[in-house]
């Protein structure tokens, strides 16, 4: 039978969709169980395979750093659940991988034989493959709504520090209401948002403290120091 799932592409500012899945966690209605969490929610290719084994151990490794940042990890692949938990035993008895060894995922990995969130999700693209999920990784807020998605290729893993230093780049820019430069972290100087706006020329009128630098009239810096970002957070980065 032809597959009747709809694919769709969710766009960056959408309400993420909402499915209810099988995980090895158990059932989950998604984004019902999640509120008030951000949410990454990643897909790879197939289970029992090299780079997805890599990205799981490391995933796994850094679950509790995203936990502390409010932010529940749900993987998802086509495969079933039985494959799932059979790799994810695996991962944990018998791989050992630089330096990490003993991965327990507690995260849910979603099975999804039917295809029904992958295609949602616009997981699935064809001209990569037709059979499995790329990388793709959303990036979803507390309120439901899609704010960041990344996709890679089957061959190529992902950088976890960049998915968290994206992660808490959101949670910054929410926080403080500034935009950040390229290859901002934490500590490092924001950028004071939306030239032009009212609010930014009020601000910069009314800086009398000389925080704020501007290159040109469109691009002014201040510094936002990595213990405000850390009040915010709620956590040491
Ligand atoms: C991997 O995870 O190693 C992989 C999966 C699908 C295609 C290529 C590589």
């Amino acid at each position: 039978m032809e597959n009747e799932n709809i694919i769709s592409m969710p766009r960056i500012g959408d309400q993420a969709p909402s499915f209810e899945a099988v995980t090895t966690q158990g059932k989950i209605s998604f984004p019902n169980d999640f509120k008030g969490k951000w949410v990454i929610l990643f897909s790879h290719p197939a289970d029992f395979t090299p780079v997805c084994t890599s990205e799981f151990m490391t995933f796994g490794r850094m679950a509790k750093e995203f936990e502390a940042l409010n932010c529940q990890l749900i993987g998802l692949s086509i495969d079933g659940l039985y494959s799932h938990i059979a790799w994810l035993r695996t991962i944990q008895e018998k791989i050992e991988y630089r330096g990490m060894k003993n991965i327990e995922v507690k995260f849910p990995l979603i099975e999804d034989v039917s295809m029904n969130v992958a295609s949602k999700y616009g997981m699935i693209q064809p001209g990569e493959s037709k059979t499995q999920a790329v990388r793709a990784v959303f990036f979803i807020d507390p309120k439901g709504i899609i704010r960041a998605i990344i996709y890679y290729p089957l061959a190529l893993g992902r950088n976890f520090d960049e998915i968290k230093r994206a992660l808490i780049g959101l949670q910054t820019v929410d926080a403080f209401s500034v935009a950040l430069p390229a290859d901002w972290r934490p500590g490092d100087e924001v950028i004071v948002p939306t030239a032009g706006s009212c609010g930014v020329a009020k601000e910069r009128m009314n800086d009398h403290s000389g925080a704020i630098t501007c290159h040109d009239w469109f691009f002014c810096t201040k510094p936002l120091p990595k213990e405000e970002v850390e009040a915010k957070l709620g956590e040491k980065l």
